[in-house]
C-alpha cells in the first residue's frame, strides 16, 4: 500500500491533477511526464537518424517484451496492434463459423462494449449466430453464462469490467463453464487493464485484448492482443500484412508464409510514435507495482460508494465493488456533466449513467470533492429510498 505522501509524489508526475478533479480514467487515463518523454525521445529519433526503423524496430519488440511480462504471457504470444476491435478482428475472422463442426454460437452479456458485439454480429453472413444474455440489475450473473454455453458454443467474448456499469465478471469461473463445453474464452480487458495485476494464464482465457489509453495510462492509436500459445498456428486470419509474415524482410511479394508466433494477427507497420509512448507508461505502473494501483483504486472506490449509499443515489455497480469505476444513473446525465465539469471535475457519461473512475494517482479529496458536487445537485441524479445492498 502507497503511503499519502508517495501519492503526491507520483502526483506531481501528472501535470494535468494540478487543475482537475481526474475521474475520467474509463475514457483517457491522464498524461504524466515520463510518457511526453517518450514523444520527446520518439522525435528526437527521427529527427537525428537518416534511418531510424532500426531503433523503431527495437523499440517494438521491447514493447512486446513488456506487455507480455506485464499480464504473465510470453512475447510470442502478443501481437501489437492499433486498438482493441484490430485485434478482435483477426481472430473473429479466423474462425469458422460453417457449421461442419457443429459450433457456430457466439455467447456474450449485453454489457459488453459495441465494438464486441459488432464484430461478432459482423461474422453472421459467415454462419455466425450471436446469443446476447440479458443483464440482470446491471450484472450478468455466472450462472446465464452456464445456461447459454453449450456444445454448439464456439467462443465466449467477455468484458472483464463492464464499461456501462462497473460490473465486473467472474473470468476464471466463466472460461472454466466455456473450456467445459469446448468453447473459447476471449477476455476484453479493456475497461481494468492497469488497476490490478493480471495473469492470463491464472485465468486461463484463450484470447485477452486491451488498449493503452486508459488504465495503461497511454496514447490512444495502440492496443495489444494475447493469443494462448497451442491456439496460434490453428488459426490463419484472413486479413494480413507483410508485417505479419514469418520473414518480414525476405520482401517476397508472390509468397505468403504467416508467423508462427501472434505477430500473424498483426496489420502493417507498427504505430511507432505510440510505441514510444506506452512503454513509459506500463514502465511507471510496473514501477509503483500494480498491487499498490489496486489498493489504492480499491480503498477511493470503496468510500465512494458508501458516500453515495449516504446521499441515496441510485448506482448501477454493485456496492461490493473494488473499483475502479462506479456509474451512477442520473435524471439528467448531459447536466449533471456541465456542473462536474464546470467544478473542474472530469468524469464522462454513457446513457444515463455517469462514469467516476479512480486510479493510483487519486485521493480521497478527489472521492470528497465528487461527493459534495453530488450532494450540491441531488435533483439531477436518481434518488432511491433504499441504496442497493
Ligand atoms: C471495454 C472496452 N472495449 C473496447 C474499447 C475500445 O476499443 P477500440 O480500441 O477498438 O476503440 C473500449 C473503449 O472505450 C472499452 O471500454
Amino acid at each position: 500500500m502507497l503511503t499519502d505522501e508517495q501519492i503526491l509524489e507520483l502526483r506531481s508526475h501528472f501535470p494535468i491533477l494540478r487543475e482537475k478533479t481526474y475521474l475520467y480514467n474509463c475514457s483517457q487515463g491522464a498524461l504524466s511526464d515520463a510518457v511526453e518523454a517518450g514523444l520527446h525521445e520518439y522525435a528526437a529519433s527521427w529527427r537525428t537518424s537518416a534511418a531510424p526503423w532500426d531503433d523503431w524496430m527495437v523499440a517494438y519488440q521491447g514493447l512486446r517484451v513488456a506487455l507480455a511480462r506485464l499480464i504473465n504471457a510470453q512475447p510470442e504470444e502478443v501481437a501489437i496492434v492499433t486498438s482493441a476491435s484490430a485485434g478482435i478482428n483477426p481472430i473473429a475472422n479466423a474462425l469458422q463459423f460453417d457449421g461442419l463442426d457443429g459450433r457456430n454460437k457466439v455467447v456474450m452479456s449485453e454489457y459488453e462494449f459495441p465494438t464486441m458485439g459488432q464484430i461478432w454480429l459482423a461474422q453472421r453472413p459467415r454462419g455466425a449466430e450471436i446469443q446476447f444474455l440479458d443483464g440482470v440489475n446491471n450484472t450478468a450473473p455466472t450462472e446465464c453464462y452456464e445456461r447459454a454455453i453449450d456444445k454448439t458454443t464456439r467462443i465466449v467474448p467477455l468484458t472483464q469490467v463492464s464499461f456501462v456499469n462497473g460490473f465486473r465478471s467472474d473470468v476464471a469461473a466463466i472460461a472454466k463453464i466455456a473450456h467445459a463445453q469446448g468453447a473459447l474464452l476471449f477476455l476484453d480487458g479493456y475497461q481494468d487493464c492497469g488497476t490490478r495485476p493480471i495473469d492470463v494464464k491464472a485465468l486461463d482465457v484463450d484470447f485477452f485484448v486491451t488498449g493503452t489509453l486508459k488504465y495503461l495510462l497511454g496514447p490512444p492509436g495502440l492496443g495489444f492482443l494475447y493469443v494462448r500459445r497451442e491456439l496460434i498456428e490453428t488459426l490463419t486470419p484472413p486479413i494480413t500484412s507483410w508485417m505479419a509474415q514469418r520473414d518480414v524482410f525476405a520482401f517476397n511479394t508472390k509468397c505468403l508464409d504467416p508467423s508462427p508466433d501472434a505477430r500473424r494477427f498483426e496489420g502493417g507497420s507498427p504505430s511507432i510514435p505510440n510505441i514510444y509512448l506506452a512503454r513509459p507508461a506500463i514502465d511507471l505502473l510496473t514501477g509503483i507495482g500494480l498491487d499498490n494501483v489496486a489498493a489504492q483504486i480499491e480503498r477511493l472506490t470503496r468510500a465512494f460508494l458508501k458516500g453515495v449509499r449516504d446521499l441515496h443515489i441510485d448506482c448501477k455497480t454493485p456496492s461490493s465493488s473494488v473499483g475502479p469505476l462506479v456509474v451512477l444513473r442520473a435524471k439528467d446525465a448531459a447536466s449533471v456533466l456541465a456542473k462536474l465539469t464546470a467544478r473542474g471535475i472530469a468524469v464522462s457519461t454513457r446513457r444515463d449513467g455517469v462514469r467516476f473512475a479512480f486510479h493510483v494517482y487519486n485521493t480521497l479529496d478527489d472521492v470528497n470533492v465528487a461527493l459534495t458536487a453530488l450532494e450540491d445537485n441531488l435533483e439531477l441524479m436518481n434518488i432511491i429510498s433504499e441504496p442497493r445492498a
